[in-house]
C-alpha cells in the first residue's frame, strides 16, 4: 500500500469515531458542505482550547452551490491525503457520495492543496 493510500484510508476510518466522541460539533448539521464549512472556524478552534498542543490546518472555503466546495488547506505536515480520507468519511456519515480532484498540492511545491469537492445525495433505500 502507498503512504498516500494509507493516509487516504486512515482517514477514512477516522471520521466514524470522531463524529461518535464528538457528535455535538456533527449534529447541528443536515450536510457535508454545512458541516465542513464549521471545521476551521469552531471544531479546531475548541480543539486548540481543549488541548493547545494540538498542530491544526488552515482552511479557506468557497462554496460553490449548495453541494460543492473549493477547500485550500494549509500546514506543514502535508497531510492532505489524510484529509481527503476525512472527505469520504464526512460524505458516508451524511449519506452522500463525493467527487474531489486536487488542482494543485503542497507535496509539489504549492502553497496550498487546493481541493474542488462534490456531494451527491445518495438514494433513500426504499424501505
Ligand atoms: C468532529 C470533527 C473533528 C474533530 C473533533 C477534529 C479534531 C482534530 C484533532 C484533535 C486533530 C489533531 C491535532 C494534533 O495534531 O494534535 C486534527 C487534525 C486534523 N484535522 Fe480535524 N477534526 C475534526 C474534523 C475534521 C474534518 C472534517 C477535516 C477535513 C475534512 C479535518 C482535517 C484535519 C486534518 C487534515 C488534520 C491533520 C493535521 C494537519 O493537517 O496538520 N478535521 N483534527
Amino acid at each position: 500500500m502507498t503512504l498516500p493510500d494509507a493516509l487516504r484510508a486512515f482517514g477514512k476510518f477516522s471520521f466514524g469515531p470522531l463524529a461518535r466522541k464528538f457528535g455535538t460539533f456533527v449534529e447541528p448539521h443536515d450536510d457535508p458542505v454545512s458541516f465542513l464549512a464549521s471545521v476551521d472556524s469552531v471544531i479546531h478552534v475548541e480543539v486548540r482550547k481543549l488541548w493547545p498542543e494540538a498542530v491544526t490546518p488552515k482552511f479557506v472555503y468557497e462554496e460553490i452551490g449548495t453541494d460543492s466546495m473549493r477547500i485550500e488547506y494549509r500546514s506543514a505536515r502535508k497531510l492532505c491525503h489524510f484529509m481527503e480520507g476525512l472527505l469520504e468519511g464526512v460524505a458516508d456519515h451524511f449519506g452522500y457520495a463525493v467527487e474531489y480532484r486536487q488542482s494543485q498540492c503542497q507535496h509539489d511545491g504549492a502553497d496550498a492543496c487546493v481541493f474542488d469537492v462534490a456531494f451527491v445525495e445518495e438514494a433513500q433505500s426504499a424501505a
